[in-house]
C-alpha cells in the first residue's frame, strides 16, 4: 500500500572510491526487494552522478541529494537547484535535516520553498521533522512537530503530498546511540499520519511512507519497522557500512 524505504544518509562522508565501495558491496549482497520496498542512497552532491549509474541495473535503487536550495536559478554561488538535480536523473532529495536546521538556519518557511522547488521538478523531498531534547524532556514533542509539518508542508495540494516522503528523526536520537524506542517513534509516527490526515484527509495519510531516523542499527531496526506506522529508516552512520546497511534493508520484510 505504502512504500517501505531504507535510505542511507551518508551526510559529509566517504571520498568517491569509498563511496562506489561502499555502493558496490551493498549490490553485491544480492537483495531481493519486494514489490514497494525501496532503497535509496543520499551522497554528498559530487557523487550523485557515479551513484546513479551504479545503481541503474537495479531496480528499486534510488539516488537521494542532502539538499538543494530553495530558488530556481541565478545569482546563488554555491549552491544547487532542484532542475540540476533532476537534470542528472536524482530521485530524491533530503530537506530539513536537523543539521541543516542547526548549522545552516534553515527555517521551516525556506523549506517549503525547497520542497516547492523540488516537487515543481519531478523529485520526492524526503521531509525531515523532529524534536530536541528539552522539547522532548517537556513533552511538548507533538506541538513541536506538528508546527513544521504545518509550516513546510501544509500548503501543498492533496496530489503534491502523495510525492512526499516524512522522516521522523529525533534530534536526540541522531549520532548518539541513543534510538527512540518502539513506542516512542510509534506514537509520534501516528500523531505525525494522523495530522497529515486532518489537513489532506485520510486516504493521502494512509500512502505516506513514514520513515524513523535516530542511530537506527541492525540490532533495532527489526523493531522499530514491525511498528505499524514506521515505513522504514533514515540511516546516518550505519548506512556507511555495507554490512550494516544491507542487515538494515533485509529488516524490512
Ligand atoms: P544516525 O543513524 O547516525 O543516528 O543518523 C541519523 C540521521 O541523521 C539520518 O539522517
Amino acid at each position: 500500500m505504502r512504500k517501505k524505504i531504507v535510505a542511507g544518509n551518508w551526510k559529509m562522508n566517504l571520498t568517491l572510491a569509498q563511496g562506489e565501495q561502499l555502493i558496490n558491496d551493498i549490490l553485491q549482497a544480492g537483495l531481493k526487494l519486494e514489490e514497494g520496498q525501496e532503497v535509496v542512497v543520499a551522497t554528498p552532491f559530487p557523487y550523485l552522478l557515479k551513484a546513479k549509474s551504479l545503481l541503474k541495473n537495479y531496480p528499486g535503487f534510488y539516488v537521494a541529494a542532502q539538499n538543494c536550495y530553495s530558488e530556481k536559478s541565478g545569482a546563488y554561488t554555491g549552491e544547487v537547484s532542484a532542475e540540476m538535480l533532476q537534470s542528472i536523473g536524482v530521485d530524491y532529495v533530503i530537506l530539513g535535516h536537523s543539521e541543516r536546521r542547526e548549522y545552516f538556519q534553515e527555517s521551516n518557511a525556506m523549506l517549503a520553498k525547497k520542497i516547492d522547488q523540488v516537487l515543481a521538478n519531478g523529485l520526492k523531498p524526503i521531509f525531515c521533522c523532529g524534536e530536541p531534547l528539552a522539547i522532548r524532556q517537556a513533552e511538548t514533542q507533538n506541538d513541536y512537530v506538528a508546527k513544521q509539518l504545518e509550516e513546510s508542508l501544509y500548503h501543498l495540494t492533496v496530489e503534491q503530498l502523495k510525492n512526499v516522503v516524512i522522516a521522523y528523526e529525533p534530534i536526540w536520537a541522531i549520532g548518539t546511540g541513543l534510538t527512540a524506542s518502539s513506542a516512542q517513534a510509534q506514537d509520534m509516527h501516528a500523531f505525525i499520519r494522523s495530522q497529515i490526515a486532518n489537513k489532506f484527509g485520510r486516504e493521502a495519510a494512509l500512502h505516506t511512507s513514514i520513515l524513523y531516523g535516530g542511530s537506527a542499527k541492525p540490532g533495532n531496526a527489526g523493531e522499530l519497522f514491525g511498528c505499524a506506522d514506521v515505513d522504514g529508516g533514515l540511516i546516518g552512520g550505519a548506512s556507511l557500512v555495507a554490512a550494516d546497511f544491507v542487515a538494515i534493508i533485509q529488516k524490512l520484510s
